[in-house]
């Protein structure tokens, strides 16, 4: 097992690196994004398809990307060149860690923007505009908000802000107790907001637009349909591009890594399925239309907190928390750029992170202003957000998540990857998790990109 440590910082203890994991993981993909693509796809049979994605794909994917960062101890560039010298493999390994960075780097100027909306909307809620406003009213709300251009712009700015004041001072040190109360109460406030749905909604229609399987629904849209539920466990599990392997790297080498993936992998997938709880109960209860896309959770909460009691309070409370969720997101994709940037450049921490996140701050106002004054660039059918939004969770995330899963189920030694993992070498887990990273991951992968290109 490797010894050494990072030079970035470790983890203080195994707690510490699943509650920044979990933190990574858990964000807007569960909230915002889960719910509309649930819904652009009908429901129940997408979320079959991205509970067995999870399970098969991402399970295994997470434990490899861990057990890579662990050995490398490094960003993800120089770990993976680090590890091919380790294990005679081609330096072109690298790139893996490259194509991470590319990603991390499309994926957070647009979530900074959606972050954004998170934002506005605290100041909403805790202004009342919410009391008794109804679908139209909560519609034309979220419309004028994306209409402007320069309101996105702000909070954008606001948002990038505080995720570099935090990767400037390291994240071992930052995240851990942020992470270790906010999570929790994100969570009760979630559940809150499910029995709110249970009582005040169509329950019953929600949770079977949800848990029924459906696949008549899919119809044409099929191979697309499944694509979006792999690239959904991708982009949930924050796999494929380095995040989860960094924070892997900060991890010592004693703590159980099957375990912790376990626990990270089981709360994501729980905040996925009760912000669907909350959200479709609602949904159908005022005629919304489950697949009017990104705007979905800001156009039927508002609705629901502005019917409860206190729900000014409520719902403010809510966005902030999620505001959190989003920003623990964040820090984990700004991460491996500003350590790469400290371990090849040789800046200061904090000159990293302000160059990296300018530079996503520069690219964000692109997506921003896709949603309005340049509605009518579009690059294959789609704006810069949806298009960055598509391509980083649907094609390079699950691509490097391949690339994780061949590197460490073809080329590294099993007596290495079973050492690091934990296990046994000829015990029946690490011969579960190599025949999942060795054949079932890759092979699902694939087939699921021809299956929506249309050639399988
Ligand atoms: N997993 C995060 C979410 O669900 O909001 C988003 C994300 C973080 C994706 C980190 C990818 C990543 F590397």
């Amino acid at each position: 097992m490797s010894s050494t440590t990072s030079i970035h910082g470790m983890w203080s203890s195994r707690l510490a690196f699943i509650l920044a994991a979990t933190g990574s993981a858990v964000g807007l993909g569960n909230i915002w994004r889960f719910p509309y693509t649930a819904g652009e796809y009908g429901g129940g049979a997408f979320v079959l398809v991205y509970l067995l994605c999870v399970a098969a794909i991402g399970v295994p994917i997470m434990m490899a990307e861990i057990m890579l960062g662990r050995r490398g101890r490094q960003s993800p560039i120089n770990s993976m060149r680090a590890l091919a010298r380790e294990e005679g493999a081609s330096p072109f390994w690298q790139l893996l860690g490259w194509v991470g960075i590319l990603s991390g780097f499309l994926i957070l100027s647009f979530y900074s923007v959606i972050a954004g909306w998170t934002l506005a909307y605290v100041f909403r809620a805790a202004g009342g505009l919410f009391s008794g406003v109804d679908a139209a009213g909560s519609e034309a709300m979220f419309n004028a908000l994306v209409a402007d251009p320069e309101r996105l712009l702000a909070w954008h700015t606001v948002f990038m802000v505080m995720t570099a004041l935090i990767v400037a001072r390291g994240v071992s040190s930052g995240l851990e107790q942020a992470v270790r109360w906010l999570m929790p109460a994100l969570f009760v406030l979630l559940v809150v907001m499910v029995l709110y749905a249970a009582q005040a909604g169509e329950f019953r229609a929600g949770l079977a637009y949800l848990f029924y399987p459906d696949f008549a629904k899919l119809g044409a849209r099929f191979g697309e349909a499944v694509l979006s539920a792999m690239g959904q466990a991708f982009f949930s599990l924050s796999l494929g591009m380095g995040a989860i392997m960094i924070y892997g790297s900060y991890l010592n080498s004693r703590a159980s890594i099957g375990q912790n993936v376990g626990i990270i992998a089981g709360m994501d997938t729980l905040v996925a399925l009760l912000a669907g709880m909350a959200i479709f109960p609602i949904v159908f209860a005022n005629g919304l239309e489950p697949g009017s896309g990104p705007g979905l959770i800001f156009q039927t909460l508002p609705i629901a907190f502005g019917q409860m009691p206190g729900g000014s309070l409520f719902g403010a409370l809510f966005f902030v928390l999620l505001v959190f969720a989003a920003w623990t997101s964040a820090i984990s994709l700004l991460e491996p750029m500003v350590a790469w940037l400290v371990e090849n450049r040789g800046l200061s921490r904090p000159r990293a992170a302000a160059l990296a996140a300018a530079a996503v701050w520069l690219l964000g106002i692109a997506c921003l202003l896709s949603l309005n004054l340049w509605s009518d660039i579009t690059i294959l059918g789609r704006g810069f957000l949806v298009l960055f939004n598509d391509l980083t969770a649907n094609v390079l995330l699950p691509l490097g998540g391949v690339a994780i899963a061949i590197f460490a189920g073809w080329i590294m030694r099993r007596a290495s990857s079973a050492d690091e993992l934990g296990l046994a070498g000829d015990g029946l887990w690490y011969l579960v998790w190599l025949v999942l990273v060795q054949f079932v991951a890759p092979a699902c992968v694939v087939l699921v990109f021809l299956n929506a290109i249309g050639l399988f």
